[in-house]
């Protein structure tokens, strides 16, 4: 959530918007003197390796210290990973420069090339390398169009190719999802709400390139320092650079087969980065949330308005409010008591529902908090330079923040919510704030004396950010203030967070590892609630992200806002979080900030009820916007729920997907349908997985909706009626009502939806089988108990109908579903039939005729 200082800038905020959205993008040019002075490097040495090649770069001339001093001597290493991977580290010979450590994100050696789908080369003087795709000889990646910049506080490279890129990436952001061929974007994690076109909460470099081939790769960039990067047509050729604020060049070229199919691009990237946890079951049913439910009894009658309603509630959620003056591990002792929190927790758990706190990683800093003494004990905070401990100011006042990468951090970590979760077993905790933020100006200062309240504002700056801080020990390295600025929203690196120049563990500076706070609380987040529940899988949601913190947490997009454009925005945050390996992923249905209204909060609950995380969620000075307070929203609510309760076992299929190969469980419908150009740019409707289409209404006072539909057949989900595709079509699509489709072709198990996932998981099978046009159709589904986090058990039924209406059923597994199948939706040319197929059982195969 956005910190109270910043309500009064947001009139200015509002301007900001608006103009971004006239200019579009501003950078400022690569300066003159970099083209001119700098030489770049020469190769001196090349060796074969076991698996690629080892190079020695040396300074080609003088250097040119554009941002920074150059560093004369470079270390190549170019491995070969796999048929499909291809990795290109380029570093400082003496290793002075910060990179991203094993334990943050593990480096995964496949050293399994056999017969590689790509080709690299190099010239050596002056150095320069190509990527090339062997099938069709498409250069991937041509460093030699872009200088080589390798400096302590700059290192700046790129490619230019003659073709044109097309790329999807380089977050987070709000954004189309399809980049601009002329943009820039910003890599720094920051605490703001959501404008767009600009560096938010998380941390991505990696991107998809999709050539006219239709053949598409990844390059990912492991670095964690803060950067810009400048897509730019020139003529018929496409260019890319990085201009990063230090550390190294390590590069992972990911092809996704001969044909570079998306795809498996976002699965090989999963290879390296680490694929997504599955999520529980109970994490796919509908979620509400607000910061403002002030005392225990406004969100049990939230609770009990939804039932009331008969709108669907899996999870309910308490933001900041349920604590003792903001700080962690503590309950409001008056508005939530302990004894009123755990009744109230038993009934919920007894009804099948769930609850989520929230957690900022800002700890409150005084005598009397315990959280806070056992810290300093263990010596777990970030530091000043002199070695004190570094304050700055969250909700609780002023604050220490952990050290993620101090030894003893993990440690006390968990036992504060071993002692809290024993009192209050909540089902899941949501980790926000955590890029990391702070009201502050850099440094609060050390003369507070403990439980001081702030008084001051963010303008009690207490230092000067123009003034150099350098780094003891190394000459000119600029921490507060370093020579190349990044287009960061705001002025300066250490505006709302901890300031750059802070300490970490080992010397490690926030300057250097920024980015990756959110990603460390996460993982550290994961290992205290599995060590305190070994056997269920965690539930966290975290709003700083990584590559890799997939593996640990789902995202949501952070504060939007109650507007149309946030509502498409919703899409393109969705889908984007799909490449970068973190499916489970959300946007607050009917906006964070602002006052929602009746016509966007309807079409909102439409189309959220369709997100992987499907959450109601706003800020605490906006109108009442659960989907009970307006009668049209119940309806379009309870309309739109029933499809996902629905689908629920199909969504859990995708997400078996994505945890066991990285697949993407929205998808672009390029994912889907790289082969058809018009795709490529679609953003407002997309797939879930490869058989559900849906095109929400994304404007206000519409009762139609235009989309695309590409090649083969659709049904209506609600009519069965037939749409043929390679068209654009115009829907109807009337307040309450959102358009999903199936795919002629697949096969959809089902369960008839109750009012939570639980009940639901009761209730019976049906298969919605979609014929092609001759008659085929297939798919397939996971399930196991939902929770375990290494389930004993577990069950994969594949579906195939060949052209003679019978759908064959292979099951292979043990575990055993608590219903049968007993309904196929028969859709096809010429059909539509509901048949009665009595009780199979899903543990056996069958052969099933209609
Ligand atoms: C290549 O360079 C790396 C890093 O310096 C080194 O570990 C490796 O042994 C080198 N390989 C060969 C074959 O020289
Ligand atoms: C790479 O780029 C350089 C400079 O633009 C160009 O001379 C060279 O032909 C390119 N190489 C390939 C394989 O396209
Ligand atoms: C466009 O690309 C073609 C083929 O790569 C090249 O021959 C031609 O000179 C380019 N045109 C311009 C304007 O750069
Ligand atoms: C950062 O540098 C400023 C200016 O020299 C100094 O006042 C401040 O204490 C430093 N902060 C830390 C965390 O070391
Ligand atoms: C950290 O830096 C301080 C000051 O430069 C130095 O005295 C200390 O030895 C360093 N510690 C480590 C672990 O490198
Ligand atoms: C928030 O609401 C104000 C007042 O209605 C409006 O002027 C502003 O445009 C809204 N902001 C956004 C980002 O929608």
């Amino acid at each position: 959530m956005r910190p109270l200082v910043f309500e009064l800038l947001v009139a200015l905020l509002i301007t900001g918007l608006s103009i971004f959205s006239t200019i579009k993008y501003r950078y400022r040019p690569t300066p003159a003197n970099q083209r001119a002075k700098c030489s770049g490097y020469k190769l001196t040495s090349i060796s074969l390796t076991d698996h690629g090649l080892n190079g020695s770069l040396t300074l080609a001339g003088e250097p040119c210290n554009v941002y920074g001093n150059d560093i004369f001597n470079l270390a190549l290493e170019v491995t070969y990973e796999t048929d499909d991977i291809l990795n290109v580290r380029i570093y400082d010979t003496e290793e002075r420069q910060f990179q991203v450590p094993d334990y943050v994100l593990p480096r995964k050696h496949f050293h399994k090339a056999r017969n590689p789908t790509y080709e690299f080369s190099y010239t050596e003087n002056t150095f320069g390398f190509v990527v090339k795709r062997k099938s069709n000889g498409e250069v991937l990646f041509n460093s030699t169009g872009v200088q080589l910049v390798f400096e302590d506080q700059y290192v700046s490279f790129g490619s230019k190719v003659h073709d044109i890129m097309h790329v999807y990436g380089l977050g987070e952001n709000v954004d189309n999802f399809l980049r601009p061929r002329d943009s820039l974007s910003t890599l720094w994690t920051r605490d703001t709400p959501s404008p767009p076109r600009q560096n938010i909460y998380g941390f991505h470099p990696f991107y998809l390139d999709l050539r006219d081939s239709g053949r598409s790769h990844g390059v990912f960039l492991r670095n964690s320092h803060g950067m810009d990067v400048v897509l730019k047509p020139v003529a018929n050729a496409s260019k890319i650079e990085y201009r990063i604020l230090g550390g190294v060049i390590d590069l992972y070229f990911i092809l996704g087969g001969e044909d570079g199919n998306p795809k498996s691009v976002i699965e090989q990237y999963t290879d390296i980065i680490g694929k997504p946890h599955m999520p529980n079951y109970w994490a796919l049913g509908w979620h509400q949330c607000r910061w403002g439910y002030g005392t225990i009894e406004m969100v049990e009658e939230v609770v009990e308005n939804y039932k009331k309603a008969e709108i669907p509630l899996e999870v309910m959620w308490t933001d900041i409010d349920y604590m003792d003056q903001y700080r962690d591990f503590t309950l409001h002792p008056t508005n939530f008591p302990l004894y009123k929190v755990q009744s109230f927790l038993t009934k919920l758990h007894s009804q099948n529902q769930k609850h989520v706190f929230i957690v900022d990683p800002a700890i409150y800093h005084g005598d009397d908090y315990a959280p806070y003494k056992e810290g300093v004990d263990l010596d777990v905070f970030i530091k000043n330079r002199d070695g004190s401990i570094y304050y700055g100011r969250v909700w609780p006042g002023f604050t220490a923040f952990p050290d993620w990468f101090a030894p003893n951090t993990q440690l006390w970590w968990t036992r504060q919510f071993q002692r809290f979760l024993e009192d209050v077993p909540v089902d899941g905790i949501w980790i926000d704030m955590n890029e990391p933020a702070s009201f502050c100006f850099g440094s609060c200062g050390s003369g507070h004396p403990p439980g001081e309240h702030p008084q001051g504002s963010v303008d009690d700056l207490v230092i000067n950010p123009n003034d150099p801080v350098f780094e003891p020990g190394v000459p000119d390295y600029n921490l507060l203030n370093p020579p190349y600025k990044i287009h960061n929203g705001y002025e300066f690196l250490s505006t709302q967070t901890v300031a750059t120049n802070a300490t970490h563990w080992n010397n490690l500076t926030e300057y250097q590892t920024h980015n990756l706070y959110g990603h460390m609380e996460g993982i550290a987040t994961y290992k205290t609630l599995t060590t305190i529940n070994p056997k269920t899988r965690p539930f966290i949601l975290s709003r700083s992200t990584f590559p890799g913190s997939g593996t640990y947490v789902g995202h949501w997009s952070g504060d939007n806002w109650a507007s149309w454009p946030y509502l498409y925005y919703s899409i393109t945050g969705i889908l984007n979080f799909q490449m970068y390996g973190i499916p489970y992923v959300g946007a607050d249905v009917c906006g964070f900030n602002n006052h929602t209204d009746e016509e966007l909060c309807n079409r909102w609950h439409s189309l959220g009820a369709f997100y992987p995380f499907a959450r109601n969620h706003n800020a605490h000075n906006t109108i009442a916007q659960e989907p009970y307070i307006w009668k049209s929203i119940t309806e379009a609510a309870k309309k739109a729920l029933h499809v996902r309760y629905t689908l629920l076992p199909y969504y859990y299929t995708l997400f078996a997907a994505a945890y066991e190969k990285g697949t993407p469980v929205w998808r672009a419908l390029m994912f889907e349908f790289t082969d058809d150009h018009t795709t490529w740019d679609i953003d407002k409707q997309f797939m879930i997985g490869p058989a559900v289409l849906v095109t929400p209404v994304l404007d206000s006072g519409r009762v139609d909706v235009k989309g695309y539909f590409p090649k083969g057949i659709w049904y209506d989900w609600y009519t069965h009626e037939r749409v043929y595709g390679a068209n654009r079509m115009i829907l109807d699509a009337p307040l309450g009502h959102i358009p999903v489709h199936i795919r002629g072709g697949s096969v959809i198990l089902t369960q008839r939806p109750a009012y939570t996932t639980t009940e639901s998981r009761q209730q019976p099978f049906e298969l919605i089988v979609a014929l092609d046009e001759t008659g085929h159709a297939s798919g397939e589904a996971y399930l196991d108990d939902g929770v375990s986090l290494e389930p004993v058990e577990s069950l994969r039924i594949r579906f195939s109908v060949c052209g003679n209406r019978q759908v064959v059923m292979r099951s292979v597994g043990s575990y055993k579903p608590n219903a049968k199948l007993e309904k196929l939706i028969i859709m096809g040319v010429g059909l539509d039939l509901v048949v009665d197929c009595g009780y199979i059982d899903m543990n056996k195969n069958a052969v099933i005729t209609f």
